[in-house]
């Protein structure tokens, strides 16, 4: 039986904390409830936005179609030897609860990606990031619903096309597929520690801790609440755009005008700038109109206060895109999905 809910407020489905409404709204645990809702007619007759976690998405109105919540819980683990094992997660267990379940089983690989929030389902779309890792770097396979071929798939890494928070699904196949589980490789021991990515190896030795797949998950922690705002306080959506890609020329010519620009190399002949400096610099950082605002702390983040409305979200993206566009002459793409 699929049970719709009509005029469904999203509010508690997304972190930024936006009260729009959905026009139907249906939650799918099972595969089977997949197979049997894209033949239903309230699917075939409507739009439907395909939600996850709910982390990476800006609410600009009411979804005049149906949202479908996918809730797909599970996990299994197989030891492939003493030195790797296979995970496999149901694409609607939450993503922090899953990394700090892998640490607590002694496998290493995600640890550097503890605290993002969003699903399991939903971080390959993205290739989710941060300290130096990707979920790219151990990911191995996933299984997802062909929309178009009505018939389940499975994708290995090659096939994901993965790159800076970029997939075959945000892209060429987007809208095609639904995940429903994502496999990863990780390590029993011999752990690739990850700490060249500055901030961690000086956390490390600020809290005096070893380098551990533990200690280094309780680094990442303890930066990211320094820094990020946590949704369940002030609504927000992580990193609101993308660090945008320059050509080395162009980093060249921006690195004379301003010698402290933050960059990092990006492949051949190419600079990833950082966002948040670009934005902090053309005078956002702190801003706040209503209930609408950047981040004290990183201005790469975008917040709801409590009341804003996306709408005023949205344009307070495209002030900041304009202003830092005619001060540096950069454009900024956003992360977020705004719909
Ligand atoms: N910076 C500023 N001002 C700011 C923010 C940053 O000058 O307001 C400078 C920092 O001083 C630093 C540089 O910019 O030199 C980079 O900042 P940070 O280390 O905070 O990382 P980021 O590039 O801003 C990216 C990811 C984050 C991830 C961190 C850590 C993107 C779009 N964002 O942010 O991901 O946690 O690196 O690896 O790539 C997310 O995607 O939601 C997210 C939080």
């Amino acid at each position: 039986m699929l049970d719709f809910k009509r005029n469904f407020s999203l509010k508690p489905f997304n972190t930024f904390g936006l009260d729009e409404k959905a026009h139907y709204f249906i939650t799918i645990s099972e595969e089977a409830q997949l197979e049997e809702l894209v033949e239903h007619p309230i699917f075939k007759e409507n739009k439907v936005l395909w939600l996850g976690g709910g982390s990476n998405m800006l609410l600009t109105q009411a979804f005049d179609g149906l949202v479908v919540k996918l809730e797909f819980k599970g996990k299994e683990l197989e030891f492939i030897n003493d030195e790797v094992a296979r995970l496999w997660s149901a694409g609607g267990e939450n993503w922090h609860d899953l990394v700090q379940w892998t640490i607590a089983q002694g496998l290493g690989g995600l640890e550097n990606l503890s605290l993002i929030p969003g699903n399991v389902g939903t971080a390959p779309i993205q290739n989710i990031g941060a300290y130096g890792v990707e979920l790219k770097d151990h990911f191995e396979s996933l299984r997802a619903f062909d929309l178009q071929e009505k018939r389940w798939v499975n994708f290995d890494r090659e096939a994901c096309q993965f790159g800076y928070r970029q997939s075959i699904f945000k892209s060429s196949a987007k809208g095609r597929y639904v995940v429903s589980g994502v496999g990863f490789r990780l390590k029993r021991r011999n752990y690739d520690l990850r700490t060249e990515y500055g901030a961690i190896g000086a956390k490390l030795e600020a809290l005096d801790l070893e380098p551990s797949i533990e200690n280094i998950a309780k680094a990442v922690i303890e930066i990211r609440q320094s820094k990020l705002p946590d949704p369940q306080e002030i609504g927000n959506s992580g990193s609101f755009f993308k660090n945008p890609i320059v050509s080395n020329q162009d980093h060249q010519r921006l690195k004379g005008e301003h010698p402290d620009l933050v960059a990092y190399p990006a492949g051949e002949g190419k600079m990833k700038l950082a966002a948040g400096w670009l934005i902090e610099r053309a005078g956002w950082k702190g801003y706040r109109k209503g209930d609408a605002g950047v981040h004290n702390n990183q201005a790469l983040v975008l917040v709801n206060y409590g009341k804003a409305r996306g709408a005023e979200i949205k344009a307070l993206a495209e002030a900041i895109q304009e202003s830092v566009y005619r001060t540096f002459a950069v454009a900024l793409e956003a992360e977020v999905n705004i719909i």
